[in-house]
């Protein structure tokens, strides 16, 4: 399957820091010299406005009067202080009086100046001009109605030039946008070293799981960085080393079981060599090899069976049949069960069970406990020892335990003794006919029922294994 296109996280951050810092940059650098660009204007409104008010009310009477002469000082070096070009208009729209002296007798097609004679008393507008009319560029056009006592005379116009305050406002824009690129630059420079300061971390947790991935179960990720990936990669150790021990137990379980399977095959195949190459072997030899053929075959099938066992609960599909079970009576079948086997040793089963206790559970998988840990005790006792099989019940809990007065266990060996294949004298075990694999069955199954196992033993003196259930409920006796 194709590998589809790989983008790094820290270059994924950095895209995406990158088109946030430079959309917010100038969203930010355009609004800030917007209001910046308004308030100059509105202040700008405000002197033009006052002044030209202020000048129309010395303009009116001068007009009123037609004192051309004085109208024309005034208006020279008010133009002059203003830093703009006055008009004068009378109320047909026309150019009586123009600073500059170059309209006369002309209309200004403005839009002030239609307000103006439409009666509005002061009218402001900023705007490109035509330049055969008031030159290029942007221009700020303020006018004020000229009132004499007889109504409305006319209006005074200042026409006051923009450009270079509209260049001062595109400069601050450049500007801003020029230190807000600069700012971004840097801003990009840093989250690309975040992030991969911040991915490095979980660069190295790829590397661990990709060697994990061809098998090799030793690889650790470096716990470094903060918060979840540190985390993160603790999380994986641990999953690693408990995968690393499942391998080694793996691998264990199957040499064991190689090598247990080997055995009774191995004995078989001297003993029938043994047969094939003594055709005159007496019979009662004969009889006797194959006997020993026979419990070999057992043992073979004993192990199988268990493994078989094993592996079908490894992989959860060993399911119980459930039901409520009188685990009093069935502890009683399992004694009665066991007893013939005691009997050829001379032992004795003691049981003192408190009768009535009930538990939910597979009755055939309670028995399998049940005479495996009672197996254990007669065969890991002497001939003619008694064991005692008690049953009892503690709150909501039944106590089902196997005592024996046998050989014990030391403490070393009771860590092991649940493992598969764990036996603490192989030859003698053997001798037995012991796989290993009883305990680790019995643990399964009580864990399964809910319950737990436990052991107290001690080394020549005997051991008590302890099953703890839950009760289903209690019965008075
Ligand atoms: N009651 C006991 N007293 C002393 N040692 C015991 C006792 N029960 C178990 N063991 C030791 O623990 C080992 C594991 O027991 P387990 O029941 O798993 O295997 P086994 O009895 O050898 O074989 P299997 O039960 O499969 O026939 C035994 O080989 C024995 O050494
Ligand atoms: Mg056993």
């Amino acid at each position: 399957m194709a590998e589809r296109f790989y983008v790094p996280v820290r270059v994924q951050l950095s895209v995406a820091f990158l088109v946030i810092i430079t959309l917010s940059f100038f969203f930010a650098a355009n609004t800030l010299t917007d209001y910046v660009s308004d308030y100059l204007f509105k202040q700008r409104i405000r002197q033009d406005s006052i002044s030209v008010e202020r000048l129309a009310s010395t303009v009116a009477p001068l007009f009123a009067s037609a004192q051309e002469e004085q109208l024309s000082k005034t208006l020279s070096e008010s133009s002059g202080e203003l830093g703009g070009r006055l008009l004068v208009l009378d109320m047909d729209g026309k150019i009586q009086f123009d600073a500059y002296s170059a309209m006369m007798g002309q209309r200004l097609p403005l839009p002030e100046v239609a307000s103006l004679l439409s009666g509005v008393p002061q009218a402001f507008g900023i705007y490109r001009t035509d330049p055969a009319l008031l030159g290029s560029g942007h221009v700020a056009c303020c006018g004020s109605l000229l009132v004499g006592s007889r109504g409305n005379l006319g209006m005074l116009l200042l026409i006051s030039d923009m450009d270079g305050m509209i260049r001062s406002l595109e400069n601050v824009r450049s500007e801003l946008l020029l230190i807000f690129g600069v700012v971004a630059l840097l801003a990009v420079l840093a989250v690309v070293l975040f992030s991969h300061i911040l991915t490095r971390p979980l660069t190295s947790l790829t590397e661990a799981i990709r060697s994990m991935g061809r098998g090799d179960f030793s690889a650790r990720a470096p716990v470094r960085g903060l918060g979840e990936i540190r985390r993160l990669a603790e999380n994986y150790n641990d999953m690693a080393e408990k995968l690393e021990h499942l391998d080694q137990d793996r691998s264990a379980f199957v040499s064991n079981a190689s090598h247990e399977l080997k055995t009774p095959m191995a004995s078989m195949k001297v003993l029938i060599e043994n047969m094939i190459y003594q055709p005159d072997m007496p019979e009662e030899i004969r009889t006797d090899f194959l006997q020993g053929v026979n419990e070999q075959i057992d043992r073979l099938s004993h192990i199988v069976t268990g493994l078989l066992e094993l592996t079908r609960m490894d992989s959860h599909r060993t399911s119980l049949n459930m039901c409520d079970v009188d685990f009093s009576s069935l502890l009683s079948d399992a004694v009665r069960l066991m007893e013939p086997a005691a009997s050829t040793r001379s032992q004795h089963i003691e049981s003192v069970i408190t009768p009535g206790l009930q538990v939910s559970g597979d009755p055939d998988r309670l028995m399998e406990i049940a005479t495996n840990l009672i197996d254990n005790a007669l065969k890991y006792s002497w001939d003619g020892a008694t064991v005692q099989v008690r049953l009892t019940q503690k709150q909501k809990k039944l106590y089902f335990s196997v005592e024996d007065n046998g050989v014990g266990i030391s403490p070393d060996d009771q860590k092991h003794i649940y493992d598969r294949f764990y036996r603490v004298d192989k030859a003698r075990s053997r001798d037995t006919g012991g796989t290993g694999l009883g305990l680790s069955i019995v643990r399964q199954l009580v864990s399964m029922h809910g319950g737990e196992i436990t052991l107290d033993s001690t080394l020549g003196k005997g051991s008590v294994f302890t099953v703890i259930l839950p009760l289903k409920n209690r019965k008075e006796a």
